[in-house]
């Protein structure tokens, strides 16, 4: 086949109507778990202010250095969103959402933008579900946070994960932790990554995070954040792990695990997946209890979590999950000839009113190129539709399911419809 003239940009994937159906069983399932969980709908513009991000993310994080999209025009700077969580912060403080009342428990589904290296997981146009809860500071939050998410992934059928999870602690156990991090990689500075020598004075916990074969034996023994949090960052962890317990939700505590944003505080968590490569999170989390006042708000505690659509999609074919949404085409009308298809045609909104799904061939295919495309398109029922039929007025009904036939009039099958 000849080479497109035009294709996609790298890392950005078209998806295919042979794909759109899986998808569309995801969201279906994401609609409905957050309905049970009682969360709203937020959708904001696929564009920021890449200020808003800078501050909201943290200037020296991989995502704020390195893999933002961003330009100018006029006088402002715009920014592909990389992530959610900022975006939502800065509606709920620019809408006044405090004002509503309560907890905001809000959820979402979009693209997201990060110019990474492209490979299995990894794209630079990928999606994302998540939730952001604003407004409490109690652990029963976070932890109703993690029982969506793995809600979500326990009714598709992904079990197999692992929830790990960890404090990075409040500002101040930080800083204690931070500066104890550093008493002990000091004396094998040298002896780090390149990359961790960088974050060594401004960043030294994201050197825990390090894939570097160098760095693992300075991070296995490494001082661990649990004995320099406060009474209160690790009581808060304490209600958190024994909710979890309580709701039997399995959890690994990873005292290394650093996340990839500054606006972390407290409880952070990450949901691996053996099935996924070098590329094995599926969705990460916790809470960013600053971050409102940060960009603007008053001071309000909230946690949150996104997960990456396409990983659960790659972690469901991993596993042979299917994921079909409810929206089959209920009747495939097969005609042979212009008058058949014009029957068709004047056929159709009679289905439709009814609540069906109905469609016909508007090419004047073959009964084998017909049968073929109601096949694919999962028809429940076919109608057949030629001279013979419209001459005696009685049409073949064929059950795609059943493999069974009836000969009905079409009042008979509009009546059969209509009881069923
Ligand atoms: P994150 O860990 O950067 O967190 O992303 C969450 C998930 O998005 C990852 O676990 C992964 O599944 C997916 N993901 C990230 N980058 C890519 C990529 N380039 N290609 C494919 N999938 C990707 C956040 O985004 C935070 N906003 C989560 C959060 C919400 N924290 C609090 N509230």
């Amino acid at each position: 086949m000849a080479k497109a003239k035009y294709t996609t940009h790298l890392g950005m994937v078209d998806i295919l109507p042979d794909e759109t159906p899986k998808w569309r069983a995801l969201e279906n399932i994401i609609h409905e778990e957050a309905r049970k969980f009682n969360f709203e709908e937020i959708r904001t513009p696929i564009m920021e202010q890449t200020e808003l991000i800078v501050r909201g993310l943290g200037q020296l994080t991989d995502i704020v250095s390195k893999e933002i999209f961003s330009f100018n025009r006029g006088d402002d700077n715009y920014i592909l969103r990389p992530e959610c969580t900022a975006p939502v912060v800065r509606s709920y403080v620019e809408n006044h959402m405090s004002q509503r009342g309560g907890t905001q428990k809000l959820y979402y589904i979009g693209p997201m933008f990060r110019a990474e290296r492209p490979q299995k997981g990894r794209q630079r146009q990928f999606h994302q579900f998540g939730v952001e809860l604003i407004g409490a500071d109690n652990p029963l939050v976070d932890v109703e946070c993690i029982a969506f998410m793995v809600a979500v992934y326990n009714r598709i059928g992904i079990t197999n994960t692992t929830l790990k999870i960890n404090s990075v602690g409040d500002p101040e156990s930080r800083e204690r932790y931070k500066s104890a991090l550093k008493d002990y990689l000091k004396p094998n500075f040298d002896k780090l990554s390149d990359l961790s020598q960088k974050r060594f004075d401004k960043n030294p916990m994201r050197i825990l995070d390090s894939k570097e074969a160098e760095d693992q034996e300075f991070i296995a023994s490494a001082p661990v954040i649990q004995d320099y949090l406060s009474e209160e960052s690790a009581s808060h962890f304490k209600q958190v792990l024994s909710s979890l317990e309580n709701l039997n939700i399995p959890f690994e505590i990873d005292p290394y695990l650093v996340r990839g944003m500054d606006y972390y505080t407290r409880t952070a968590f990450e949901l691996i997946s053996p099935d996924l490569g070098s590329q094995d999170a599926l969705a990460g989390g916790g809470r960013y209890d600053l971050l409102v006042e940060e960009i603007g708000g008053s001071s309000t505690p909230a946690v949150g979590f996104a997960a990456g659509m396409e990983r659960l999609l790659i972690a469901c074919e991993e596993l042979e999950i299917e994921l079909v949404p409810d929206d089959e085409v209920d009747v495939y009308i097969v005609t042979f000839g212009d008058t058949a298809q014009t029957w068709g045609i004047n056929f159709l909104p009679k289905l439709r009113e009814l609540g069906l799904s109905a469609t016909l061939d508007f090419m004047g295919r073959s009964m084998k190129a017909q049968m073929k495309d109601a096949n694919r398109k999962n028809a429940r029922f076919t109608l057949i539709v030629g001279d013979n039929e419209l001459e005696s007025g009685d049409f073949v009904l064929r059950d795609m399911h059943a493999s069974k036939e009836e000969l009905l009039s079409e009042e008979a099958i509009l009546t059969k419809f209509r009881t069923t």
